[in-house]
């Protein structure tokens, strides 16, 4: 007799889970909805719009009126957009405009699904992997996730990094304000190291990362910016980036994607001033698994298991810490590498903060 006729079943309990199944289906399949609406500008085209037809919204982007009436059929029943049966009319409410529309907004959230269409389509790998063993790097990804990563962390960036983050660090706004000398390793598109640049015009900064594409695509981000002249962007890797005496060392999630954490932060000792502050961010998490099974725990295991333990055990060490580590563990980490004051500064509901100096 097999396993399941053994045991007794719940009809109850599996309807319900069938129908939550279902629901993830939905949202599963609206990740390339949103893909669609997102590099379309449909959403764009219906932000503080009112109420539009199918034919309107697809003449104001130039698109074909049959797929965007199916897609905002499917908007409709995702309550992404509303619907008024009696004029047929769709609505993209502004607390949606304000998540799927507004690149300048705190919670702008397309870059996600970016992300996720491109581990559906390294999902043979990743699948791979499991059997084998070895580990995936960060630049043998789909190109999507460049992008989308940084579009989806930007916005974040954006809203704490200059007013609460670096503010948390002790002295170290007055060191920039005054002209300092900064490293963000791992920088991917740069992103952090331009905001930095523009907030503090006085410091120089060098962003590094061991992917060659991300910094090709993070120069041309800093000649757009219009901060070259006091950015670099050079390929390094965490444990050998040139450099020493740096006032400020960063490093945006990435620590938890590196082979050899520790590694990292021995180089990163050496490379600080004696009065040097070195900022990690990190994805939120707490120490133990079962105090991360919630929505935001479930989004960093999931991309945990695509992206950052792959990069990890893909590298020398291969230690493949996970996007959860918690903070216990990431301070274990940096003691045993040589900091001794490791505090938390800040956090968000996405993001710890820690500081750490000798
Ligand atoms: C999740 S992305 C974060 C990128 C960027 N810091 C941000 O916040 O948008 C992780 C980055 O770490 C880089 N990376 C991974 N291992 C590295 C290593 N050992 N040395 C330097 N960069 C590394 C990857 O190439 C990738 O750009």
């Amino acid at each position: 007799m097999s396993t399941l006729a053994q045991q007794p079943l719940d009809e109850t309990k599996l309807h319900e889970f069938v129908m939550k199944a279902v629901g993830e289906m939905g949202a599963a399949m609206n990740a390339a909805l949103i893909v669609v609406g997102d590099k379309l500008g449909l959403y764009k085209a219906m932000a503080g719009a009112g109420q539009m037809t199918s034919v309107e919204v697809a003449a104001k982007t130039k698109t074909t009126e049959r797929y965007v009436r199916e897609w905002l059929a499917a908007q409709a029943a995702g309550g992404f957009v509303t619907y008024d049966a009696a004029t047929g009319k769709y609505t993209l409410p502004p607390e949606q405009a304000m998540a799927l529309a507004n690149e300048q907004s705190p919670v702008f959230l397309p870059g996600f699904f970016e992300v996720v269409g491109a581990c559906m389509r390294d999902e043979p790998k990743i699948t791979d992997a499991f059997r084998t063993g070895k580990g995936m790097g960060w630049h043998e990804h789909d190109h999507a996730l460049f992008s989308g990563t940084e579009r989806f962390f930007r916005p974040n960036y954006r809203a704490h990094l200059i007013d609460e983050w670096i503010p948390a660090l002790g002295d170290t706004t007055a060191k920039l304000q005054a002209g300092a000398r900064v490293a963000d390793v791992g920088c991917g598109l740069g992103t952090s190291t331009i905001l930095m640049a523009e907030a503090y015009p006085k410091s120089s900064f060098v962003g590094f990362d061991y992917h060659p594409k991300s910094i090709e695509m993070a120069r041309e981000a800093a000649e757009k910016a219009g901060v070259a002249d006091r950015v670099k962007f050079d390929i390094a890797k965490a444990k050998d980036y040139p450099g020493k005496g740096y006032d400020l060392v960063a490093f945006f999630d990435c620590l938890h994607d590196m082979g050899d954490p520790e590694g990292a932060a021995r180089h990163v000792l050496g490379t600080l001033d004696a009065n040097g502050a070195w900022m990690i961010v990190e994805p939120f998490a707490h120490d133990k698994l079962e105090d991360n099974l919630n929505p935001i725990g479930r989004v960093y295991y999931a991309a945990s298991t695509m992206l950052c333990t792959p990069a990890s055990l893909s590298q020398e060490v291969g230690l493949g810490l996970g996007a959860q580590a918690g903070e216990e563990r990431l301070r274990k980490i940096l003691n045993s590498a040589g900091f001794k004051r490791v505090r938390r500064a800040a956090q968000t509901p996405f993001n710890m903060v820690l500081e750490a100096r000798q």
